[in-house]
Formats: C-alpha cells, structure tokens, sequence
C-alpha cells in the first residue's frame, strides 16, 4: 500500500463498508471513522490512535432521520437543537439504542452524536450508508489534526484511508450538549456556544471541567493532558523581565508587538472564529524538536474562545520552565 493512503470519497466508503476505519475531513477536525455497529471496526480505531476504551466515540450521521437508528427515547430538545445547528459543530448526548455497541460508548447507556456540514463527510456517511464512529484523527492526548496532511503524519501507517477535504473551517472538536439529565449542559464547549443552545432551549448548563493533574478522571474524555504538543507550551501571561529560553516561539492573539522574533499571529483583527480555525495549525507548526518553549497570548474567554481556553489550559504546562 501507499503512504500516506490517499482515498476518494468512493473508495473510502468501500473500506469503511469492509470494517476497514478511514480518515475523514469535517468541519472541526479530521475524524477517524469506522462503522459505528462493527466492534471489530471500532477496536481498530482504538488501536490506531492508542487511546483507552473508556474514552467513548461520536457517531456521525448524515441527515437527522438518521437518529433515531442510534438513539432512543429522544426528547423534543435534541431536535429543536438539531433543527437550529445542524448540520454543524454540535455533538448531542442521547440514551442509546441496543444496537450501539458497548465498546462505541465505553459501556455508557449514552451516546454521542453529530451530524457535520462538512460536504465531503457527508457524502462518504451517505454512500457508506452507515452511522460512522469517529474520533479526532490523531493519536491519544496529541493535538487533533486540521488538515489531512496532520493526519497522515500521525496515523498514515496504522489506517486504511485518508480523505483530503482540505483545511477544517472552523478549527476546533464540536461542542458536546447532554440531554440525558434535567438540564441541557454543556459538556465540551464549542463553536455552538451556551448561549446559542439556551436560546433554542430556554435554559443551559455548563459543566466544569472535572480533571486536575494527579486525580482519577470523573468523566470519560476529560484528560487534563489532552491536546498537548510534544514542546512545552504555556497559555498566559509571562510575568514582566522573565527570561525566556533561547528557542521560544509565540502565538500571539491581534498584538505581535514584542521581544520573541519567531512569532505568529492567530488575527490581525482579533477575529475568535479565524483565530479557533488557525489554532491547532499554529500547534502543529511550531511543535518542532528545534523549539524549547511555545508561549500562548492570552485569548478573551467569551463565546467560541471558551472552547480555545478550554483546549490551551489542558495543552499547557502549569509553571514556566526554571
Ligand atoms: O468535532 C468533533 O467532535 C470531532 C469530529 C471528528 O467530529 N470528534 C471528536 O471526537 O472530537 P473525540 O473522540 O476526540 O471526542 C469524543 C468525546 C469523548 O472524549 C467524550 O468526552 C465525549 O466525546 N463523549 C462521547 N460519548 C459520550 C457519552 N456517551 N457521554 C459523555 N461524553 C461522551
Ligand atoms: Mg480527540
């Protein structure tokens, strides 16, 4: 075989219907997808990406008929939601269907679902003519890809497929709303910020996130670890006269304005939706052996820029290296 596996849209959803798990473009990150009902495909995206069964996946469908064959006992708000942003970067938590197999949702009596805009992710859902189960296409706890050339570097080998969709639009994993309690919470956030899915809903949660370094995970998916790059990267302020090491290198946020030479910038104009789509591009890039140090400006923590928050605090290293 080739690598990196470059595939069509036809071929792919050949493989995907042969068990085989395939990378595919949407509109957050690239998805490494296998058919949601085949443990077997399932177990083969574990082992590509080396992450633990009780990390659970997002099934992705291709229309919002297609929810009911994955979910049961659906409420009213899941499609008042559906109806407002998909297809679009919003996951719905929802009681599973028996033919879900325990190993898609870590043994959960819940599933994760998402219906993407990307055009190509959905065509090959359609001509696959299955739900697809698909994580970010990166291995466990590294950073997700954003194009399909972050993914063959990561996985080529291990998978049967790339699709080249190019660059991810809006640059960040969909937010994740659950609908299995009282109130709509917020699980993951997202490009769908809580106020949109209040405004659909009328009212919202926001669950904290529950990991601190050195303690058990409380919920599946919440590594404080997740997302870092190889090269030590700190989100925030440096203190005033802090000495730097020699290959430090910036992402700043609108004002490059500064001592450090090598320095990038998320937007010019400060725009949170160019800098969410830059950003894990910009991870990719710098996270070279030659860099000793990427410093983060800091970036308002308001609408999408609380999913950047999000993502950067678990990227981070929590002091500045001595
Ligand atoms: O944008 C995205 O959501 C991308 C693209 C490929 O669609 N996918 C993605 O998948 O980010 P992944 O595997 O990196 O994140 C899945 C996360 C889990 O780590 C967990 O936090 C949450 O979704 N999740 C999945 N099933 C769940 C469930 N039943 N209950 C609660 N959280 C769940
Ligand atoms: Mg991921």
């Amino acid at each position: 075989m080739m690598y990196p596996p470059w595939t069509s849209v036809g071929e792919a959803a050949k493989l995907l219907k042969a068990g085989e798990v395939v990378a595919i473009p949407t509109e957050t990150v690239y998805g490494l997808a296998g058919n949601a009902f085949e443990p077997k495909a399932l177990a083969k995206i574990f082992a590509a990406k080396e992450r633990p069964t009780f990390d659970p996946l997002i099934v992705h469908i291709a229309d919002i008929a297609t929810l009911a064959d994955v979910a049961k006992d659906i409420p009213d708000s899941a499609y008042k939601l559906a109806e407002a942003y998909w297809p679009g970067p919003m996951t719905l938590i929802l009681p599973k269907k028996d033919c879900i197999p325990d190993l898609c949702t870590s043994g959960l009596q819940s599933v994760a679902v998402r219906f993407p805009s990307h055009p190509v992710a959905q065509a090959i859902i359609k001509e696959s003519g299955l739900p697809l189960a698909a994580p970010s296409a990166n291995l466990f706890k590294h950073v997700s890809p954003t194009t399909a050339q972050h993914v063959a570097d990561q996985l080529a080998s291990r998978i049967a497929g790339i699709v080249d969709g190019g660059p991810c639009t809006v640059g960040v994993e969909s937010s994740i709303v659950s609908l299995t309690g009282e109130i709509p919470t917020v699980l993951r956030p997202g490009a769908i910020t809580p106020e949109m899915v209040k405004k659909v809903l009328g009212r919202v949660a926001i669950k904290e996130s529950t990991s601190k370094p050195g303690e058990a995970m409380q919920a599946p998916g919440q590594c404080d670890t997740h997302y870092r790059p190889q090269v030590p990267l700190y989100f925030g302020q440096v203190p005033e006269g802090f000495a730097l090491p020699p290959h430090t290198v910036r992402i700043a946020f609108g004002n490059t304005e500064g001592p450090i030479p090598e320095t990038v910038n998320l937007s010019k104009t400060g725009d949170m939706l160019e800098a969410t789509a830059k950003l894990y591009a910009f991870m990719h890039d710098l996270d070279k052996p030659e860099n000793e140090l990427i410093l983060v400006d800091p970036i308002p923590n308001e609408g999408v820029g609380m999913a950047i928050n999000d993502r950067l605090k678990r990227a981070s290293i929590k002091q500045l290296p001595k």
